[in-house]
This record gives C-alpha cells, sequence and structure tokens, in this order.
C-alpha cells in the first residue's frame, strides 16, 4: 500500500504554480482512502491571516480543488485543523527536530527575510507540521513542487530520529514526487523568484479566478527580454523569463518545451504572448465555471469537507496513538 498525501495553505487564492506544480497532478494520484489531499490551515497562519477571511479562503480553496478535479468521493479531502492528530505529532517531532536542521531551511530564510526577530516561531518549526501531516497517516508518496524537496529530506530526518530515539522502524521514508516542467513556476516580475499566493509583494502571479482580461494583461506585462525566442531549449540557458514562459505554455497544452519551441522558435514575444494567454484562458475558465457553481452551496462544500475530516481521523488518530505510546504518553 502506498499512500498518497498533499496539502496546500488557504492563504490566498490559487496559482499556476500551484495549479501546475501541485494540484493538477494530484488528480490522477486519487486513491480512496490512500490519498489525501489537505486545505492546510494551520500551515498558514504561520503569516498572519484575518479571522474573517481564513475560513472563506479555506472553503474558496476546497471548491478551487475540486473544481481542478479532486473528487471528495475518489479521495480524502479535508481541513488540517479538522483533525487532531496533526496538531499531536507536530508538537513530538519539534522536539525530535533539531535547531541545526530547521536553520538550513532556506524557505524559512527566503521568508523570514531580513526580518527574522519578528516573524512568528510557527514559520520557523513549519517543516516538524509538515512533517506530521504526511506521517501520521503513514503516507510514502508526496507530490509537490521543487521548493518542498528541502523540507521533505527534513521529514525524513525527523522520521529516522524518531525511530532511532524510540526504538522501533515506525514510521517509513518519505519519497517526493516532483513532476514535469512546471515543477518550480517563476514569477512573471522576476524569473529568479517562484510564484507564490503568498507573497503581498509581487502581484504579478496569475491567479486561477483571473478572467481573461486579467490574464492577457498579466501575461502581456510579464517580464521579457529583447531577443526572439529560440527554435532549441540550450537557447533558453541564460533566459529565465522565457524559459518560465515556455514551461508554462508546454504545461498548459500538455506537450514539451522542445516542441513550443520548434514551433515558435524565431517569433518575438508579442505574438507568443497572444497565443500564451489564449491557452491559459482556455484552461482555467471551465475551472473557474465549476468554481462559481460549487461556491453558490457553501454548506454543502463545508459538509463534504467534515466527512473528509472524518475519514482522514480514522487513519491518523490510531497511528498518532501509537506515536505516543512509544514517546511514553
Ligand atoms: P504558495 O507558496 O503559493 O503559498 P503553498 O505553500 O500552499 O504555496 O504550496 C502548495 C503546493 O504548491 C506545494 O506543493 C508547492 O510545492 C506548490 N507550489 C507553490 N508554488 C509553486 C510554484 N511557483 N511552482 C510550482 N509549484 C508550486
Ligand atoms: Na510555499
Amino acid at each position: 500500500m502506498q499512500r498518497v498525501f498533499s496539502g496546500i495553505q488557504p492563504s490566498g487564492i490559487p496559482t499556476l504554480g500551484n495549479y501546475l506544480g501541485a494540484i493538477r497532478n494530484w488528480v490522477p494520484m486519487q486513491n480512496g482512502d490512500n490519498s489525501l489531499f489537505c486545505v492546510v490551515d494551520l500551515h498558514a497562519i504561520t503569516v498572519w491571516q484575518d479571522p474573517k477571511e481564513l475560513s472563506r479562503q479555506t472553503r474558496e480553496m476546497a471548491a478551487a480543488l475540486i473544481a481542478c478535479g479532486l473528487d471528495p468521493e475518489r479521495c480524502i479531502l479535508f481541513v488540517q485543523s479538522h483533525v487532531h492528530a496533526h496538531h499531536r505529532l507536530a508538537w513530538i517531532f519539534t522536539c525530535v527536530a533539531r535547531m541545526g536542521w530547521l536553520n538550513r531551511m532556506t524557505q524559512f530564510k527566503d521568508k523570514a527575510g531580513k526580518d527574522r526577530e519578528n516573524v512568528s516561531t510557527g514559520l520557523f518549526v513549519y517543516p516538524n507540521l509538515m512533517a506530521a501531516d504526511i506521517l501520521a497517516y503513514h503516507a510514502t508518496q508526496v507530490p509537490v513542487g521543487d521548493d518542498q524537496r528541502q523540507h521533505i529530506e527534513l521529514a525524513n530526518d525527523i522520521a529516522q530520529k524518531f525511530n532511532h530515539d524510540y526504538g522501533e522502524e515506525f514510521f517509513p521514508n518519505i519519497t517526493p514526487l516532483i513532476q514535469g516542467v512546471a515543477a518550480r513556476v517563476m514569477s512573471l516580475r522576476d524569473g529568479t523568484k517562484k510564484m507564490s499566493k503568498s507573497d503581498p509583494s509581487d502581484q504579478s502571479r496569475i491567479n486561477l479566478t483571473d478572467d481573461a482580461d486579467t490574464v492577457a494583461l498579466k501575461i502581456r506585462r510579464a517580464k521579457t527580454d529583447p531577443e526572439p525566442l529560440p527554435s532549441e531549449l540550450r537557447g533558453l540557458e541564460a533566459r529565465p523569463e522565457a524559459r518560465n514562459l515556455v514551461g508554462i505554455l508546454a504545461a498548459m497544452t500538455d506537450t514539451t518545451p522542445d516542441a513550443v519551441l520548434a514551433e515558435h522558435g524565431g517569433k518575438g514575444f508579442g505574438a507568443f504572448k497572444e497565443t500564451l494567454a489564449e491557452a491559459l484562458v482556455a484552461k482555467l475558465s471551465p475551472i473557474q465555471g465549476e468554481m462559481r457553481r460549487l461556491l453558490d452551496d457553501p454548506a454543502a462544500v463545508d459538509a463534504s469537507l467534515r466527512r473528509g475530516a472524518e475519514k482522514a481521523a480514522a487513519i491518523a488518530d490510531p497511528i498518532v496513538t501509537r506515536a505516543e505510546a512509544l514517546v511514553g504518553f
């Protein structure tokens, strides 16, 4: 049995990066109770969230996941704070993980920036909670974007140290599943930073809910260089912005960057950007229609999340209870 787990923060509207790097890859992994997908509200509050907005954003994120193809009847879709096993195991892991390990996390350094003294302690121990999210289900397959690779390595270090310290091969090894040409979608403003829904300083991101005009405008404004597109991949080597746009079009049209360049090599960005905007709108508009339909009946979305939480707890509770017994509780 290979159990799949992944999560997404309700810290804003899902972006194209979330869609291509994560959500889209979750859909074919649905496998009943062996596939869990979680809206991770505990992670979201590592950065202050407006309490009035958080529950709405959580429901909207769930609706977006369903609209993208997750089916609550074919997987377990739930909200992290509804299943207490996550908090219980996270505390144990916070006592297993070492300061030095967390100090090496590049995402913390990126997110904390220069303001290290004023970020929440939760932001620092975030990877411990992420390890608990996965290991509370003994999940081994974790489809994530490339930005999460280091956190999965840390989760494996925690699992190994727990097994060593408490004398039993209790937690399994986790494999990150990092897929495809768009495992890291970059910002449209700066090709060296990732596109993120939770970066308030960068509004260039494409949101799954953007209408056709907004998508076209954001793509037109996307940073590029003056050269036409090359006809081969190696021509993109020192051109991160161009490489990003080519990768996005390849992913949106289910082809490869090579094929995109074979078709568009030699063209300027004006024409290319029009094609890209059209491809994005064609993919996003049916998702948006489905999201609107789902959010017309918020109680139904909430009820389905409650059922998901019951199914999740039925798996996690005995595992975490056993971990607590190993610790001596
Ligand atoms: P964000 O940084 O947008 O708030 P989350 O931390 O909620 O995203 O991550 C949700 C999932 O989306 C994770 O699997 C993460 O790896 C993936 N992801 C986030 N940003 C990107 C990106 N720019 N490109 C590819 N995948 C991404
Ligand atoms: Na993130």
